[in-house]
C-alpha cells in the first residue's frame, strides 16, 4: 500500500569543518549539490512532497531546493538545537500532511534509490518507524540501533552508550521514515536530555515504543551511508560516486580505455558503442550519442555529441554545443554556444563560439570567431558545405553563403555570398634574387665584426 510521502531533508548544519564560504550541503559531487543528489533519491524514491529544512542566513540552500524540486517548502531552523528540533522546524508541512514521512540528512549524497525504498516499504510491512542502518567498520560516532528480536528498541547516540551498547556495530544512517498519524506528538515529546543537550530525532523510536508503535531496522551498505563533514570525506564520496558512474557507463556499453581518469557529472548520457579514450571530463549537461569517440584530454560540458562524432584529442566543448552526426572536433578546438551540423569539420586550433557550421563545412586550421565586440556577442553563420581555410577570422555578426570558399589568412567582417570567394589579405609580392643578395651581404658583414665578437 503506497501512501502520499513527505521527505523532510535537514541541511541546516553550517558544516564548519568544511572551511567554506558556502553551507555544506551545497558542495558538488559528480556536478551537482549534495542536496540535489539527496532531493533526487527521495524522489526517484516516490516521495509526493518535499521539505527542507535550512538554517538561518541560507539563501543559497533555499534557491537550490527549489531548483532541485521545484515546490519544495523551506523552513528556517533558527538555532541548531539538535535533529529532532530540526525536523520540528517543518512543523507546518507535518501537521498539513496525511501519509508516509521520510527524514533524511542533506550531507549523506551516495544513498541509492532502491535503499530509500526498502526503507520505505518497511512502513508498507507494519513499521511504524523505520531507521535505516547499517554495520560500521569503524562504529565510533555514530548512533546504535538496540534491537531485541529483530525488533528496534532505541538508538543510542556514541556518547551516551554504556561499553556494551559501543560494542554494536549496527549503526543510525540518519534516515528514517515514519507512518505513524500521531508523528507530530511523538516529535513533541523529545526532550534535550542527553550528553550534548541537543533535540535527537533518534529518541523518536523509543517515545514510539512507549506509545505502543512498531519500530524497525533496515540494513544497507555502509558506503551509502557516508556523512560528508570535511573536504577529505567529500572526495571519498566523490570517488564513489565516479566509479559507480564509470561501472554504469561500461555496463550499459561504453567503452573506457582507462575508467579511472574519465569523470562523469550526474547527468552524462552516453548511446551504446562509445569509446572514450583517457583524460576525459565531463561537467554536467552531456550527452554523447551511439559510435562517438572522445580521445583522449577533452572537457566536455553542456554540450551534445552527434553519432559517430570524433572528438579531440584536446577539445573544449562548453555550454550549448551542438555537434550533429559525424561532426569531427580536433586538437585545441573550442565550442561554445554553437552548433554543428552532420558532417562537419573543425580539425585543428579553432575558436567557435555563438555560430552555425553547416553541414559538411569545414572550418580551418587557426579559425576564429570573432563573437565579442567587449559588449555584446553576435553570431557567425557558416553555411553548408561552406569552406574556411586556415587562419581566417570572421568578425560577427556576418554569413558565409552555402558552399562559398574564405581564402585563408583573411578577416571577414561582411556577409560572403554562397558559392563566392571571399579574399581579404594584401596582394603577395616578389622580389627576384632578393634571398641570395641579403644573405650575401649579411655573410659579408659578420666576418668583418668577428674580432668584436666573442
Ligand atoms: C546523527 C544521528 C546519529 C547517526 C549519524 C549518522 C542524531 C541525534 N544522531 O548524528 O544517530 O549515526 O547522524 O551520520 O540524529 N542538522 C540540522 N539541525 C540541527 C542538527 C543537525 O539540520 O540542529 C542536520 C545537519 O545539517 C546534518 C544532520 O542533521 O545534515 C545530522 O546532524 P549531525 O549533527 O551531523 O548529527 P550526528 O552527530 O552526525
Ligand atoms: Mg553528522
Amino acid at each position: 500500500m503506497s501512501m502520499p510521502l513527505l521527505t523532510l531533508v535537514l541541511g541546516a548544519g553550517k558544516g564548519t569543518r568544511m572551511k567554506s564560504a558556502l553551507p555544506k550541503v551545497m558542495h558538488g559531487i559528480g556536478g551537482r549539490s549534495m542536496l540535489g543528489h539527496v532531493i533526487a533519491a527521495a524522489k526517484a524514491a516516490g516521495s509526493t512532497s518535499m521539505a527542507v529544512i535550512v538554517g538561518p542566513g541560507m539563501p543559497e540552500v533555499a534557491a537550490e531546493a527549489e531548483k532541485q524540486a521545484p515546490g519544495a517548502q523551506v523552513f528556517v531552523q533558527e538555532n541548531q538545537r539538535g535533529t529532532g528540533d530540526a525536523v520540528l522546524a517543518a512543523r507546518a508541512a507535518l501537521q498539513a500532511h496525511q501519509g508516509d514521512v521520510l527524514v533524511m540528512f542533506g550531507d549523506t549524497p551516495l544513498l541509492t534509490v532502491d535503499t530509500v525504498k526498502q526503507l520505505v516499504a518497511a512502513l508498507g510491512q507494519g513499521a511504524h518507524v523505520a531507521v535505516l542502518g547499517f554495520h560500521a567498520k569503524d562504529p565510533a560516532g555514530y548512533g546504535r540501533l538496540l534491537t531485541e528480536g529483530g525488533v528496534l528498541t532505541a538508538i543510542r547516540e556514541h556518547n551516551d552508550a554504556s561499553a556494551t551498547e559501543r560494542a554494536i556495530t549496527l549503526c543510525n544512517s540518519g534516515v528514517m521514515a515514519f507512518r505513524a498519524p500521531n508523528l507530530l506528538s511523538l516529535l513533541d515529546e523529545i526532550k534535550p536530555n542527553n550528553a550534548k543537550g541537543e533535540y535527537y530525532l533518534t529518541d523518536v523510536v523509543e517515545i514510539a515504543r512507549k506509545a505502543g508503535l512498531k519500530a524497525v531496522a533496515v540494513a544497507g551498505a555502509e558506503e551509502e551511508m557516508l556523512g560528508v563533514n570535511s573536504r577529505v570525506q567529500l572526495a571519498v564520496a566523490e570517488a564513489v560516486f565516479q566509479a559507480r558512474a564509470r561501472l554504469h557507463a561500461m555496463t550499459e556499453g561504453a567503452t573506457l580505455i582507462a575508467p579511472d581518469t574519465v569523470w562523469f557529472a550526474h547527468d552524462t548520457k552516453l548511446g551504446r558503442d562509445i569509446v572514450i579514450e583517457p583524460n576525459v571530463y565531463f561537467g554536467p549537461g552531456v550527452t554523447v550519442a551511439d559510435g562517438a569517440r572522445i580521445n583522449a584530454n577533452c572537457h566536455i560540458e553542456g554540450a551534445s555529441i552527434g553519432a559517430g562524432a570524433r572528438i579531440g584529442p584536446f577539445a573544449r566543448l562548453r555550454p550549448g554545443a551542438v555537434l550533429g552526426a559525424d561532426v569531427h572536433v580536433g586538437n585545441y578546438v573550442e565550442v561554445k554556444n554553437a552548433t554543428l551540423e552532420d558532417g562537419a569539420k573543425a580539425n585543428h586550433l579553432a575558436y567557435i563560439g555563438d555560430g552555425r557550421v553547416g553541414k559538411k563545412a569545414n572550418i580551418g586550421a587557426g579559425t576564429i570567431f570573432c563573437n565579442y565586440d567587449g559588449f555584446n556577442k553576435h553570431f557567425t553563420d557558416v553555411g553548408a558545405g561552406a569552406f574556411v581555410g586556415s587562419n581566417s577570422a570572421l568578425v560577427a555578426p556576418v554569413k558565409i553563403g552555402d558552399g562559398a570558399f574564405v581564402g585563408s589568412g583573411s578577416v571577414i567582417t561582411r556577409d560572403v555570398a554562397p558559392d563566392a570567394l571571399a579574399l581579404e589579405r594584401a596582394e603577395q609580392k616578389e622580389h627576384a634574387g632578393w634571398a641570395a643578395k641579403f644573405r650575401a651581404v649579411m655573410a659579408k658583414r659578420k666576418s668583418g665584426r668577428k674580432h668584436l665578437v666573442r
